[in-house]
């Protein structure tokens, strides 16, 4: 970029962005538990998903029940990508060469996502590329904390849907609008009883926020490199298929990891398609981390140590031991809050009243999460954050 350039783009980014000050931050929250206000825009419901059943068929009942909002989250899609490149080439891209992509996915996510096309009657290319998204535009903060009594709580917000469409009349994400309604509770079930838990956006067959109940609770934040997810993806496409999608991860690791360690070893270990963070918390005292992620090997593990202080680890898009981008700092205000609670006074509530705070909540939170390992516990809330508000 020359000089000019960088001051345009600056002057614009400053112009863009000074609508939006004040607030950059607000005082940490503390009546926002029971879930109410403004800020909540209801509760989640509860699906089953029964792994005896053939991948294809898993998906069944949840997509007929929540067909038409699907449809019209993959229509705003398609739209943008019309309006990005008006030919429609880029749809028409998108359904000739990813259903041949589809077929090289391991078992079961392969049967899973052809199922979800035949039962909801949009294009596999389209279905495919809407399970893609995830790995590559999720950002995000996750915290897990150890209470006085040693309990572990994991919170998080996922936060999805920037630069996808800009809405100014509402001052909105339109695409993190569109998926509020696909946010789903899953409850997944072999022999009739629940092996994981998580919460979803329906149609995604990968995992961003689950857990296995009295073993781990596990959450995953985009991290941004210029190594990043496009590359591997790319790479994936071109044949190279040696590394593992990151959500895809997160789900076999849910399904099938046996203890805290076990999960810990999986996340850190296996060869990524891109970089990410992945936030772990676990059943006993001092299991919590963060696994900072290459797509091959793990950077850096940041564990829970209450002897040295850290009762809680918080994570958003950041390398811990970098300072966050400074348009976009949710770390420190997070941790401030986390502060200001103290150790004796962390809840599930106090840890929703942090995750309600601007700009940890901003325009791209669509839900927050929170879960505690040693009860199974998982609750999910919808979020809005009414003007004014941080767009990310
Ligand atoms: C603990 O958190 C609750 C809920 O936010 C708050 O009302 C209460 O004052 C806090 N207690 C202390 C000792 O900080
Ligand atoms: C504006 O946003 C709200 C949700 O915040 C949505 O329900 C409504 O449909 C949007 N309006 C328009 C015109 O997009
Ligand atoms: C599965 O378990 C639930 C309760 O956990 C029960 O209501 C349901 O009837 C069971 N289904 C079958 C097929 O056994
Ligand atoms: C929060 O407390 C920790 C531990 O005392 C400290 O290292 C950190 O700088 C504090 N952060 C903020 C934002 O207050």
């Amino acid at each position: 970029m020359s000089r000019f350039n960088v001051l345009l783009f600056t002057a614009f980014v400053s112009a863009t962005c000074a609508q939006f000050i004040p607030p950059f931050t607000e005082e940490c929250r503390t009546d926002m538990y029971p879930p109410n206000g403004p800020t909540f825009k209801g509760g989640v419901g509860w699906y089953t998903v029964d792994l005896d059943l053939p991948p294809h068929r898993r998906w069944t009942p949840l997509i007929t029940d929540k067909k038409n909002d699907l449809v019209s989250m993959i229509q705003v899609i398609r739209d943008l990508a019309t309006a990005f490149v008006p030919s429609g080439r880029l749809i028409e891209l998108v359904d000739l060469t990813l259903p041949l992509m589809v077929d090289t996915l391991p078992d079961p996510f392969k049967d899973e996502i052809k199922g979800i096309a035949l039962d909801s009657g949009i294009p596999l290319g389209e279905i495919a590329l809407f399970n893609i998204f995830y790995e590559v535009f999720t950002v995000c903060t996750s915290v897990v904390a150890e209470d006085a009594a040693g309990n572990l709580l994991h919170g998080r917000n996922l936060d999805f849907g920037l630069f996808m469409g800009w809405d100014t009349k509402n001052k909105s994400w339109i695409v993190s609008e569109k998926l509020k309604p696909l946010v789903v509770n899953l409850d997944f079930r072999r022999n009739n009883k629940t092996v994981f838990k998580s919460t979803n956006f329906v149609g995604y067959v990968g995992m961003l926020t689950g857990i296995r109940p009295h073993l781990f609770s596990l959450t995953m934040n985009e991290r941004f490199s210029l190594d990043g997810g496009y590359i591997g993806i790319l790479e994936w496409i071109l044949g190279q298929r040696d590394g593992m999608w990151m959500s895809f991860l997160t789900r076999s690791v849910l399904e099938n990891a046996t203890s805290y360690d076990d999960a810990r070893k999986l996340l850190a270990q296996t060869k990524l398609l891109a970089p990410a963070y992945f936030i772990l918390g676990g059943q006993q005292s001092g299991q919590g981390c963060i696994i900072t992620r290459s797509r091959e090997l793990s950077l850096d593990l940041l564990d829970l140590n209450v002897k040295l202080g850290r009762w809680y680890v918080l994570q958003t898009n950041y390398d811990h031991w970098e300072e966050p981008f400074f348009l976009d700092d949710r770390r420190t205000p997070g941790m401030t809050c986390m502060n200001k609670t103290t150790q004796n006074n962390i809840s599930i509530k106090t840890l929703y009243n942090v995750l309600s705070t601007k700009p940890v909540l901003n325009k791209l939170t669509t839900y927050t999460t929170l879960m505690r390992v040693s009860d199974g516990t998982l609750e999910s809330y919808i979020r809005d954050c009414p003007n004014p508000c941080m767009p990310w």
